[in-house]
């Protein structure tokens, strides 16, 4: 199979990730944080050097302020109602995934929360902040056309108007080289499984000092076992139950890989997505709503069939996994006016290859060409 869905979940895992899980699951199960034996303390310990390969890999402030979740939405989930204002104000883009979009509709409905949708520029954000506003939600990469955000503009607007800045990095952590204290990021959401190339189960939420963010679960944390109240402290606050601790092992190796590799990996996928791009500049029926880009993502419409048709056919015909449809972002659609037949989204790992881009678009061409069957 051609695997160019790594945008979904990423499809290439090192050889030390790979063992990182493994080896967990062969030999370490026991309970991290709990009981105090030899097992659950290798266990904690292994926790804890993720903790900090997730803090050094990010320039976080505190590692105990990187609290691990199961996926990304989990990490925004946390993020925008943890720190939720009763009749505040959010300021958002119509880059957003669902995570963020539905999340904000809830907190609409449930607190009275208002919130407004910009396109992106710090030109549009600055002009929507309000008395009441608290936080910025911004997609650092879209996760339907590889457009990315102009970070460091909107930190800084961010700070000179005291509000909360709120970044989903879910397709760009592991990609870009993201310095939350340089950028001016309060909460950083990202996903384990994809650029990071930590395996699916894990997500993360960083935030910094000046952040408190509440719990949306509570339970046991392993510590003040005889307060029935939350601990208030961090990580414990946030982290109730048994963690992941095979995603989080395979987590921190995977931080600690991808860390010296980011720039080369980076320059790689802008390659193959420059490559694609140009081919399908030549393929007749074709639109792209890609530019070439450092996070692996491109995007294209056939004017012959549906996107969630062709990527069937793709599948089923030529073995190639792509994603069609909306891919859970329906504004950046609208926005670019695709929200009936969707987009075709081919999107690399660094260890895809250009021999790899030329079967794809000879499929694609034939597809453009002869139609669906
Ligand atoms: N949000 C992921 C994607 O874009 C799953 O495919």
């Amino acid at each position: 199979m051609i695997y160019f869905d790594n945008a979904a979940t990423g499809g290439f895992k090192a050889a030390a990730v790979l063992d990182a899980a493994i080896n967990t699951l062969k030999y370490l199960n026991a309970n991290p944080g709990r009981s105090g034996h030899r097992l659950a303390l290798a266990g904690a310990k292994t926790v804890i050097g993720a903790r900090m390969a997730v803090q050094s890999l990010f320039n976080a402030e505190d590692t105990d302020r990187v609290i691990f979740t199961k996926n990304t939405t989990e990490a925004l989930n946390l993020a925008l109602i943890g720190t939720a204002k009763e009749g505040g104000h959010i300021i958002t883009t119509v880059y957003e995934h669902n995570s963020v979009l539905r999340t904000l509709t809830h907190l609409k409905e449930r607190f009275g929360v208002e919130y407004t949708v910009t396109d992106g520029s710090a030109e549009q954000i600055r002009a929507a902040i309000r008395e009441n506003t608290y936080l910025i939600a911004v997609n650092h990469v879209s996760n339907v056309t590889g457009r990315e955000a102009d970070l460091s503009a909107i930190g800084k607007i961010a700070k000179e108007k005291n509000v909360l800045f709120l970044t989903d990095a879910a397709q760009s952590a592991g990609h870009a080289d993201i310095d939350v204290q340089k950028t001016g990021i309060d909460l950083l959401c990202a996903a384990g499984h994809k650029g990071l190339g930590g395996i699916m189960g894990s997500g993360v939420l960083v935030f910094d000092k000046k952040t408190e963010v509440r719990p949306v679960l509570f339970g046991g944390t392993g510590t003040e076992s005889i307060n029935t109240a939350q601990p208030r402290f961090y990580p414990e606050r946030l982290e109730s139950g048994t963690l992941n601790l095979p995603a989080i092992a395979a987590l921190g190796e995977a931080a600690i890989y991808i860390k010296p590799n980011i720039r080369i990996f980076g320059e790689t996928l802008y390659t193959l997505t420059d490559a694609l791009i140009a081919e399908l500049k030549n393929i007749r029926g074709v639109k792209i709503y890609s530019e070439p880009n450092r996070y692996g993502i491109v995007s294209f419409a056939l004017d012959s069939a549906p996107s969630a048709a062709v990527a069937d056919v793709l599948s089923s015909e030529y073995d190639i996994a792509v994603r069609g449809g909306l891919h859970c972002a329906p504004l950046v659609h609208k926005h670019l006016g695709t929200a009936e037949s969707g987009l075709v989204r081919a999107s690399f790992a660094p260890q895809n290859t250009l021999k790899e881009v030329a079967v794809f678009v000879k499929a694609v061409s034939r597809i453009a060409s002869a139609g669906l069957y």
